[in-house]
């Protein structure tokens, strides 16, 4: 039942609701923005979350005003539990939804419908099959193009998340928003982030307003609507005129959406983030293998939370590399 005096409402009267659970750090691609060459260094599988664990601190969450979790990774659908983890989180009253690379969805239809999971965020870079190879490092862009038709095939809402990089994919922006015409999916732009490892520098991110100006120069005038963004929404939705689908852009670096930040992040080994750039965490997995209450925890972690970006409030600051190496690579906080 929902708590009035939340622990989970923050200095800045954010209330958070929607909690994001990474399963697993492994993931059957290697995108180069998301993890380093060299990979990263795993989690001993003894201080990875079981599913009762994650269950149990998932449920403490929904107890306190959680109303919507997301399952990331590295890959969630590679965990080999992942059947029994749906179930579980499904008996909770939250809308559970999931982040794939769709490479192996095609096995999970009937799990994810019997779960009553209806969004489905997917990742792709690219519609050039060599383009794929380059960026993931892996030969998958067939399997995951034809599992993204046959998840539209089967009724669920899905959103594309396209990280855009300059030089490589912004030559991409106009046929993935055509993608659209016939599609009933969201195409969403992700400016590049800087994480550790990442080989981020400002100059290979492409902004919000460089992706509309490439769309406005090529529909003609009114052809793109500005369509309504979801409440906490990060993204700025739009849509072109007479299209099935929409597109969106997402832009943490330029125009961060943190004052209706309502998210807080789990990672595989049961650690608390209050924020996808926070470079502490906050170990939950410890204190409940030790039977003890993980609430006092919980909400000294979104007490401690920063106003913007982990206290990267500027794009200076956001663009010192020492900022980030406190920070996890992108693979094990899940996005
Ligand atoms: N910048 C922006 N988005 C990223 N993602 C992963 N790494 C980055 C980054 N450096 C996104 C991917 C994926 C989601 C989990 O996180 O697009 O869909
Ligand atoms: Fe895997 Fe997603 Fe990271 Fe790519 S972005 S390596 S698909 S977790």
């Amino acid at each position: 039942m929902k708590k009035n005096n939340s622990i989970l409402a923050d200095t800045f009267g954010r209330a958070h609701t929607y909690l994001r659970i990474s399963l697993i750090e492994r993931c059957n691609l290697r995108c180069t923005y998301c993890m380093p060459e060299e990979g990263v260094l795993l989690s001993p599988k003894s201080s990875l979350m079981s599913y009762e664990e994650i269950y149990t601190i998932a449920k403490t969450f929904v107890d306190n005003g959680v109303t919507k979790i997301r399952l990331t990774g590295g890959e969630p659908l590679i965990r080999k539990d992942i059947p029994v983890i749906l179930e579980k989180l499904a008996s909770l009253p939250v809308e559970l939804s999931i982040t794939t690379n769709a490479v192996i969805v095609d096995k999970f239809i009937d799990t994810l419908k019997a779960n009553g999971i209806q969004n489905i965020n997917v990742s792709l870079d690219t519609l050039d099959k060599e383009k794929f190879k380059q960026i993931t490092r892996r030969n998958d862009f067939e399997k995951v193009y034809n599992n993204i038709l046959l998840l539209v095939k089967n009724g669920f809402n899905v959103k594309i998340n396209t990280v855009l990089i300059k030089g490589f994919n912004d030559n991409e922006i106009i046929d993935l928003v055509q993608l659209t015409k016939k599609l009933p999916v969201t195409v969403r732009f992700i400016e590049f982030m800087p994480f550790d490892g990442n080989k981020w520098n400002m100059e290979k991110m492409i902004s919000y307003k460089e992706i509309m100006k490439k769309l406005d120069d090529f529909h003609s005038e009114g052809l793109i609507e500005r369509i309504e963004d979801a409440p906490n929404d990060t993204s700025k939705n739009y849509k072109i005129k007479g299209y099935k689908g929409s597109f969106a852009v997402i832009s943490s670096v330029t125009n961060p959406f943190c004052d209706s930040c309502n998210r807080l992040r789990l990672t595989a080994n049961g650690q608390l983030k209050n924020c996808l750039f926070s470079s502490t965490e906050s170990d939950l997995l410890t204190t409940l293998r030790k039977g003890k209450s993980i609430e006092p925890i919980i909400q000294k972690a979104v007490k401690a939370k920063f106003k913007v970006r982990g206290g990267m409030d500027t794009l200076k600051k956001l663009q010192q590399p020492k900022l980030h190496s406190n920070n996890r690579s992108m693979i094990t906080i899940g996005g």
